[in-house]
């Protein structure tokens, strides 16, 4: 397993980044694994090993039907020998599999064997009992939260931070997609840190009322962080796999100008706020802005 693949930092050529006097970057992190790709590869890599370290034979995990995670833990665990499970939000979608998803088909494909259940049953997922029931029904099962958010998938954004540092040493601000705030946390605990070189780190929460999410992210980062952070809550564009007619004009403008596809869910989210804070003078002359590329490009038949 190649735990940490090198990929490319692209400079974003345009005019209006030359007018407010900013370079800005994209992380091209949709290529750093042929299969799992962008945040998800480095919330799972060390989970995998921890599995194999306990010599468990299955991973198991939660999400709704468009989950990324979902469909990364299926290609993961085909890939690297193990048995996968999915508890999927909605028991309506066991009996009609031509809904489902493109993500829940890739899953199935994988794989994964889908368990589907309420909502009120889903919003048990995490408590002792729900777990506990789970891993006798699953015996030598390694459970993985919702979203594949845990320590360790914070731990996995270590290398990313390094190799940002060697390509882009005096950058000033990195933005990044939110669903349950681990990849920022991750982003946010791992920049190395200058005295004569702050740092901001932004978070565009792709859900409604992403403010809740803040002492999530500050567990994570697990003590004060020397870098300023934020998140930017009203780029939801009407919530968790919702998207506005701005969002999508502003997602097709990007992938003509840049040639670099994104996802509707979390990516396009994150680029339509930086455009907007943009307008907004957030970003100073001479600031070096890194747009993190967290993939999700396989969610792309999402019609909204
Ligand atoms: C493409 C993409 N970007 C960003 C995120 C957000 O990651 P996190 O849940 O760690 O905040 C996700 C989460 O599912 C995702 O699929």
């Amino acid at each position: 397993m190649n735990l940490n693949s090198i990929t490319p930092l692209t400079k974003l050529i345009n005019p209006l980044f030359e007018t407010h006097n900013i370079c800005v970057y994209m992380k091209r992190e949709e290529l750093n694994h042929p299969q799992i790709q962008g945040n998800k590869w480095h919330k799972l890599k060390l989970n995998l090993v921890a599995a194999q370290a306990q010599q468990k034979t299955t991973l198991l995990t939660f999400g709704g039907a468009y989950s990324n995670h979902i469909a990364a833990t299926a290609v993961a665990a085909q890939e690297s020998g193990f048995k996968s499970i999915g508890i999927i939000r909605g028991e309506e979608l066991a009996k009609h599999p031509e809904t489902w998803s493109h993500t829940l088909k890739q899953a199935a494909q994988h794989g994964m064997q889908l368990q589907f259940i309420t909502r009120t049953a889903y919003r048990q997922k995490s408590t002792p009992n729900t777990l506990k029931t789970l891993q006798s029904t699953y015996p030598n099962t390694y459970i993985l939260p919702e979203g594949g958010s845990n320590s360790l998938a914070v731990q996995g954004f270590e290398p990313l931070m390094q190799q940002l540092e060697i390509q882009c040493p005096n950058w000033t601000h990195l933005l990044s997609a939110v669903g349950t705030g681990a990849t920022l946390a991750g982003l946010i605990k791992y920049a190395p840190f200058h005295d004569d070189n702050p740092r901001t780190i932004l978070g565009f929460p792709a859900l409604k009322q992403g403010e809740y999410l803040k002492p999530h992210i500050q567990k994570w980062i697990g003590e004060t962080s020397a870098h300023s952070w934020q998140l930017l809550t009203e780029y939801h564009c009407g919530g968790y796999a919702k998207t506005s007619e701005p969002l999508l004009q502003q997602m097709q403008v990007f992938e003509q100008t840049f040639n670099i596809a994104l996802d509707p869910i979390y990516t396009a989210k994150m680029v339509y706020g930086f455009y907007d804070q943009l307008k907004q003078g957030r970003f100073k002359p001479g600031s070096k802005v890194i747009l993190l590329h967290t993939g999700g490009l396989q969610g792309r038949d999402y019609q909204g």
